[in-house]
């Protein structure tokens, strides 16, 4: 039994995410954790809720809220529409956790230790009309790299570049607009990626079958200008883990926090000792040390493209920097990212689709069908309301559904609710069960792999096949000619619905759920597609399940359109 430790992107606390965020990092890791459960293999797949930072404190007082309590309320709003979309977390944890405080502070420890910390005394931004140091992020400007006009001070989101508030054109502040900012003198803690540059340029060589979208991202940032920068891992904030060297106090570091990407990653591990904390298990270790356990453990990460330069550089830095045995990152898969409707889906303008409004139209298994169906693998891509329609309609409804419907109906029409018994073992010719064969088998390649496309379109294509099978073999003429090959031919049918079941389950869990239960099986990965097909012995009950989707109505289309048309309040 093999061994995955899956990872989720965690989710920044302020605010419910949009389809977009959801189908860059959750739903693909759901997804990828949810068939290596179904394959047998032992998973442990993690995420939280990422709460330290300057957009928490920004929040909790726009709510009017203590920011411990609005991230602890935020945090449960966002775990219970992760319970809606179905997404499987072994825990979700938070980052503002006492283990990763802990952890945080002693990988800080261990990495000054190995002279991988340096302090600067540096001069930052300070607006008078806010009364503080601005962060980063909430300072914009014009990019100098691009020319990009909303360019962060951490980053640009257009190029992606790394940026220093100070390297901005025209900066002003994002809270108060002003640009009465002042260059201030404080001291701040640095890692010292560069030195590790080296290191890191071979291990990411080595990755030659990861996604080009991560690599390349990772690259550029190696080599694009001067190379890997020393960065700056603390804030003036009073959110957040305080900088502490281990147990021990860090002189002229008080009052300060670790800046919020230096902690969120390091909760990945936390994460599993709120776990173990949870009673949930009892063992974390042998996940994440590779001295107790973890050698053979496959980990894989999965993210949005802005997420790729500290998941390649920053935390790995973090990891191997500490010369401790800690688990590094197997895969990294990356996405580009979701438009909606000809622009993008954005938090902070409220444009788009998020989590909560989707649960509160269609249940989850429209959504995850069709984000992972169309995720933003090669190239960015755009969720449109006719698409959406058309493809729920067509994969969803006509093709699964209503074989589901046609199969078990027309049986329980003729032969009453149980497997039919009678005419060949095998009603269908030794090319189509090969061809089905050959399907499974691509469909578990493109899994492995994490070509998410690739793989709906070829559980589509299986789906499809049943379809195919009973509108050519049609029963319900046959049955009246010969009446035992017809009860073959609907045992064939009958056995594609729980082999259906088992392979959608990753996609559409719960259709899954409700085929399995009336066909009253357990789950069971198909081994060779001849045996798969005749698993149901025949006698064996089942029960019609109800419609397993429902299609979307052109009113309901238009309606949804013009109601997600301007912007959430
Ligand atoms: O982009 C984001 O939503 C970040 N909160 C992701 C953090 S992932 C990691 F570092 F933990
Ligand atoms: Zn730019």
């Amino acid at each position: 039994m093999a061994r995955h430790l899956i990872t989720s992107a965690i989710p920044y606390i302020n605010g419910i995410k949009h389809l977009g965020n959801l189908v860059g990092s959750q739903l693909p890791a759901d997804l990828f954790a949810r068939y290596q459960r179904g394959r047998g293999n032992e998973v442990m797949f993690l995420c939280a809720t990422d709460e330290h930072g300057t957009p928490a404190e920004l929040a909790a007082a726009k709510a009017g809220k203590p920011v411990a309590e609005y991230c602890a309320e935020m945090h449960d709003v966002q775990a219970k529409i992760a319970e809606g979309f179905r997404l499987s977390f072994d825990h979700f944890g938070r980052s503002s956790s006492e283990q990763n405080k802990k952890l945080t502070q002693h990988f800080a420890g261990v990495l000054a230790d190995n002279d991988l910390i340096r302090e600067v005394s540096e001069t930052q931004m300070y607006s008078h009309a806010d009364g503080r140091f601005l962060p980063d992020r909430y300072i914009e400007g014009t990019c100098p790299n691009c020319g990009f006009d909303s360019a962060r001070g951490d980053q640009c989101d257009n190029c992606t570049k790394q940026l220093d508030p100070v390297d901005l054109i025209n900066p002003h502040s994002t809270i108060s607009g002003s640009t009465d900012l002042e260059m201030r003198e404080t001291k701040h803690l640095y890692l010292r990626q560069s030195q590790m540059k080296d290191q890191l340029d071979a291990w990411i060589d080595s990755k030659t079958d990861w996604p080009v979208l991560t690599t390349s991202i990772a690259k550029k940032w190696l080599h694009d200008g001067d190379g890997l920068q020393d960065r700056g891992i603390t804030r003036d904030l009073d959110w957040g883990v305080p900088v502490k060297k281990g147990d021990e106090d860090w002189p002229g570091m008080e009052g300060k926090v670790f800046y919020v990407w230096f902690d969120a990653p390091i909760e990945y591990i936390a994460a599993s000792q709120e776990w173990v904390d949870a009673g949930k298990g009892d063992d974390w270790e042998r996940w994440w040390r590779t001295d107790k356990g973890a050698d053979d453990v496959t980990y894989t990460q999965f993210m949005g493209k802005d997420n790729v330069p500290f998941h390649t550089l920053s935390f790995p830095c973090t990891i191997l920097g500490s010369n401790e045995p800690w688990k590094l990152v197997d895969y990294i898969k990356s996405f580009n990212y979701l438009n909606y409707d000809g622009g993008q889906f954005s938090t902070s303008r409220g444009r788009g689709v998020f989590m909560d409004q989707a649960l509160e139209i269609l249940p989850a298994d429209y959504w995850r069908w069709w984000l992972l169906s169309h995720a933003p693998e090669s190239s960015d891509s755009e969720f449109t309301w006719e698409n959406f329609q058309q493809s729920v309609n067509k994969d969803l409804a006509d093709v699964l559904g209503n074989f589901v419907s046609r199969v078990t109906k027309f049986c329980r029409s003729k032969f009453g609710e149980e497997v039919p018994t009678g005419g060949p073992d095998l009603a269908v010719d030794a090319d189509w069960v090969a061809q089905l064969e050959q399907n499974i088998r691509q469909y578990e390649e493109f899994m492995e792999a994490k070509e998410v496309r690739k793989a709906a379109g070829a559980l589509r294509a299986i789906w499809v096949m049943g379809n195919e099978y009973l509108q050519e073999a049609a029963p319900w003429s046959t049955f009246k000619e010969d009446p035992e090959l017809a009860a073959s031919q609907v045992r064939l049918a009958l056995n594609l619905i729980p082999l259906y079941a088992v392979l959608s389950e990753p996609f559409i869990p719960d259709a899954a759920a409700t085929l399995l239960e009336a066909m009253k099986v357990d789950a069971e990965w198909p081994g060779a597609a001849a045996d798969a097909v005749t698993r149901l012995p025949a006698g064996h009950a089942f029960a019609v399940p109800d419609n397993l989707f429902g299609k979307i109505s052109d009113d309901q289309r238009e309606e949804w359109q013009s109601k997600f048309a301007g912007t959430r309040d």
